[in-house]
């Protein structure tokens, strides 16, 4: 098995020191508010601006990124891929680009170069194996960050530069099935830890052979990893994204499609889990999704957010900070929530909030309502 710098040691479990999570927690239910920190690594954050050469090092990374995502954009890592070193001009492109874009991309580690000839390093190939390296373009990526004062003065969602509206549906456009498809497997590859944990923690409180609605469970690993664990998982997503996770996990799901704000959602279940969901919804519409979920799960049934939940102070953890941008960019009415207004939201449909996990390693939380009412 291939390791890199970014593997990740086993997980230890410790109580959550206050400053990270409200402990929020039911004694009889036996649910305690924990973090679980990875032994021996440092959270990757960004740097705090203390003085001007941070920015001027913050900016330098956003021209490298808008670097990495052009090379993506025009093939030419994978114009590498079968590991032989090219010259500029064995590349396609203006050789006066490639010559200055090329040293950067050197100098980050994804190519290693002899000073003249480029190959893809041994990490650039990991990463273009594992689709990371499969950006769209700069102007993909970085377009709608251009057009960042727009949204501030007007608000979201972000503008194309033709004027359309860049808003998604879970990251989803319905006119865009290449991007869906590509956002699935992106999503897909990131999941492959975090299904891990999800199973770990909510599986034991659960009944044997639960029923679990996988709401908004798009490629479906999530589903699938709790059906190796013994439940029978119903995903639910719209048209085009059932069709992809069915290809993945055939008949090992059952399968809904439907717009899950309008309609039935099936049941009854003995836990829904909702996935990076509640983030792309506004607050009214999260409050309308968990009085659906009442009506659609069993007696003490649980709902589960797995999501970048923020601290009271709203400014940290930062994977939860910024993603409130990309949900101000990318949707209506979309936010990073606090666990504490997640059990605002939903206790009026009869919602306890029983307990919160951190999990650091993986920069995730999961947030755990049981329907009391
Ligand atoms: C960010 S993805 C999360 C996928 C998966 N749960 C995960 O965590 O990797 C959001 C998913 O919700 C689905 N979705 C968003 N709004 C929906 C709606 N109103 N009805 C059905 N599915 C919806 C999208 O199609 C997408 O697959």
């Amino acid at each position: 098995m291939m390791t890199s710098a970014c593997s990740i040691p086993s997980s230890t479990v410790r109580h959550c020191p206050k400053t990270r999570l409200p402990p929020v927690w039911h004694p009889q239910l036996g649910f305690v508010a924990l973090s679980v920190i990875p032994t021996g690594e440092k959270e990757r954050n960004m740097r705090r601006i203390d003085c001007e050469e941070d920015l001027v090092l913050m900016y330098r990374n956003s021209l490298a990124y808008a670097v990495i995502a052009a090379w993506s954009g025009q093939g030419l890592f994978h114009k590498l891929a079968d590991g032989k070193a090219r010259t500029v001009e064995d590349l396609q492109g203006d050789n006066r680009a490639l010559a200055i874009t090329a040293p950067v991309l050197a100098h980050l580690g994804l190519l290693s170069s002899d000073g003249s000839r480029y190959a893809l390093s041994p990490t650039g190939k990991t990463l273009l194996e594992a689709g990371a390296l499969s950006l769209d373009s700069a102007e993909r990526t970085h377009g709608d960050l251009s057009r960042f004062d727009r949204v501030l003065a007007e608000g979201g969602p972000a503008r194309a530069a033709d004027g359309s509206s860049r808003v998604s549906e879970g990251g989803v456009r319905e006119h865009d099935p290449e991007g869906a498809r590509a956002f699935m497997k992106y999503l897909y590859r990131r999941s492959e830890r975090s299904v891990v944990e999800v199973a770990r923690w909510l599986m034991p409180r659960l009944p044997e052979q639960p029923h679990i609605l996988d709401l908004g469970g798009g490629h479906g690993r999530y589903g699938h990893e709790l059906t190796r664990h013994g439940a029978e998982v119903t995903l639910y997503d719209r048209d085009l994204i059932v069709d992809i996770a069915r290809e993945r996990y055939s008949d090992s799901l059952q399968y809904i499609s439907g717009d899950f704000m309008t309609d039935p959602l099936g049941g009854p279940y003995q836990a829904a889990l909702l996935s990076n969901i509640v983030h792309g919804l506004g607050p009214d519409e999260n409050r309308t999704l968990f009085a659906r979920l009442a009506d659609s799960l069993a007696p003490g049934g649980l709902v589960v957010l797995k999501d970048m939940f923020l601290n009271e102070d709203r400014c940290q953890p930062e994977e939860a900070a910024l993603f409130g941008l990309t949900m101000l960019m990318y949707t209506r009415e979309g936010q990073s929530y606090t666990p504490k207004e997640m059990e605002d939201l939903a206790g009026p449909s009869g919602f306890e909030n029983i307990g919160v996990v951190s999990v650091r390693n993986l920069r995730f939380s999961l947030v755990f309502l049981q329907k009391t009412g």
